[in-house]
C-alpha cells in the first residue's frame, strides 16, 4: 500500500518549496495540485470559455485532458499533451484558477487523477482540499501556514528580487483577498483537517519547516511499520 502525505494550507505559506525538498528527501513522488487547477485555467483563458456559464464551463472541461510527469525529478503539467508549466503562473491564470478551483465540476474533473496517483505511489501532495476531501485516509496530514504578514513580505522579496515593482500592502491585501475566497467557497474550501498537524512556518526558516514535515513523516512511517509488525 501507498504512503500518502497531504499538506494543505493557504497560497505563499512556502508549501511548494517546503514540499518538494521534503518529498525529495523522503524519495516520495511530489504532486502539486495548484499546477493541475493552473493548467485547467489556462485552457479557459485560452479558449475564452465564460465560467459563470455552466453549460460552457462542461463543453470547454470535456476537451480537456489534463495530465503530469517528471523532467529532471520537476513536476510538469501536461494539457492536451502540451507542456503549459512554464505558461501558468501569471496574475490572470492565478486569477482564474481560483475562479474555477471553485466550480464542482473542475474539483470532479482533478479529484481522480489525484486519487490514482496516490494510489499507486508514495506521494506528498499539496493543494487546499487534499487532507480533508482528496486523501482522507493519508497516513499524514500537514496543514502549513504562516501569517499573512510574512507571507506578503515574502512574496514582496520574491518580487522585488526579480526586479518588479510592487507594494507591500497591495501584496497583503491581495493575500488577504484570496484567503477569503478560497476559504470561504462552497465547494471544498480550505481548511485544517481534524487530524492535520499545524505547522506555522512564520518564524521558521525554510530548512526548519523541512526538518519538522520530515520528522513527523519519519515517525508516522515508523508508527504505520510497527502496526503491521
Ligand atoms: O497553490 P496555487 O496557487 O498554485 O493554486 C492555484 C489555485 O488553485 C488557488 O486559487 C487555489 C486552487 N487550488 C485548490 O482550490 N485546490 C487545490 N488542491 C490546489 C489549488
Amino acid at each position: 500500500m501507498s504512503f500518502n502525505i497531504a499538506i494543505d494550507g493557504p497560497a505563499g505559506a512556502g508549501k511548494s518549496t517546503i514540499a518538494k525538498r521534503a518529498a525529495r528527501e523522503l524519495q516520495f513522488i511530489y504532486v502539486d495540485t495548484g499546477a493541475m487547477y493552473r493548467a485547467i485555467a489556462y485552457g479557459l483563458l485560452q479558449t475564452g470559455t465564460d465560467v459563470e456559464d455552466g453549460q460552457a464551463l462542461a463543453e470547454a472541461l470535456s476537451g480537456m485532458d489534463v495530465s503530469i510527469g517528471y523532467e529532471n525529478g520537476e513536476q510538469q503539467v501536461y494539457l492536451n499533451g502540451e507542456n503549459v508549466s512554464g505558461v501558468i503562473r501569471t496574475e490572470a491564470v492565478s486569477r482564474m484558477a481560483s475562479t474555477a478551483a471553485a466550480k464542482p465540476q473542475v474539483r470532479e474533473m482533478l479529484k481522480n487523477l489525484q486519487q490514482d496517483l496516490a494510489r499507486r505511489e508514495n506521494v506528498l501532495m499539496d493543494g487546499r482540499d487534499i487532507g480533508t476531501m482528496i486523501l482522507p485516509d493519508a497516513q499524514l496530514k500537514i496543514y502549513l501556514t504562516a501569517s499573512v504578514h510574512t507571507r506578503a513580505e515574502r512574496r514582496y522579496r520574491e518580487l522585488v528580487e526579480r526586479g518588479e515593482s510592487c507594494s507591500l500592502e497591495e501584496i497583503e491585501a491581495d493575500i488577504r483577498e484570496r484567503d477569503f475566497r478560497d476559504m470561504n467557497r462552497e465547494t471544498a474550501p480550505l481548511c485544517q483537517a481534524e487530524d492535520a498537524v499545524l505547522v506555522d512556518s512564520s518564524d521558521m526558516t525554510i530548512e526548519e519547516a523541512v526538518q519538522r514535515i520530515l520528522t513527523l513523516a519519519r515517525e508516522r512511517m515508523q508508527e504505520k511499520t510497527g502496526d503491521i509488525e
